[in-house]
């Protein structure tokens, strides 16, 4: 059990629907902080650094011009086990074969297009959270009201 933070990103597809509210909604009510968050149409260049671990695979051109064809939501989401605990939120890769009750199996139709990407280890979550927020300040250091009602703070957060 650790506290860590995660690089979420709400995709083009995710933004064109107006589904940015209904996906962060489900981050906020699971009792995940936010810590950062902003609306950008970045550069492919953003996105090659991104996906960088998929370079050689055949779909890494075609995701790149994807990302990069529409504003994207990008955020930085922190509580105990975050990685694990927003992976399995997202569903399955292919939204299609997602499980009912996560966004891709709730809210999607496609593999490609499937909404959301978040972070799968701790070391790509340092890389990504760096080339999304790594400027000084964007990242907000602060404790909600809310924190030893969603935690017994004694026994996981001590
Ligand atoms: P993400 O990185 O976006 O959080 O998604 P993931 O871990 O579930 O999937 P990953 O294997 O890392 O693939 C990254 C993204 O590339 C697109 N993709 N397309 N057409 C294809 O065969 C294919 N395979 C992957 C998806 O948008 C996937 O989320
Ligand atoms: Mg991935």
């Amino acid at each position: 059990m650790a506290v860590q933070r995660t690089l979420v990103l709400l995709k083009p597809d995710a933004v064109q629907r107006g589904l940015v509210g209904t996906i962060l909604t489900r981050f906020e009510q699971k009792g995940l902080k936010l810590v950062a968050m902003k609306l950008r149409h970045f550069p492919a260049s953003t996105f090659e650094k991104h996906y960088e671990p998929h370079k050689a695979k055949p779909f890494y051109p075609g995701l790149v011009k994807y990302m990069s064809s529409s504003p994207v939501v990008a955020l930085a989401l922190e509580g105990v086990d975050a990685i694990e605990v927003v992976r399995g939120m997202m569903g399955a890769t292919n939204s299609r074969k997602a499980a009912p009750g996560t966004i891709r199996g709730d809210l999607g139709m496609s593999f490609s297009n499937n909404l959301v990407h978040g972070s799968d280890s701790p070391e790509s979550a340092a890389s990504e959270l760096a080339n999304f927020f790594g400027d000084a300040g964007e990242v907000c250091n602060w404790t909600p009201v809310s924190t030893p009602w969603i935690y017994n703070v004694a026994e996981e957060l001590a």
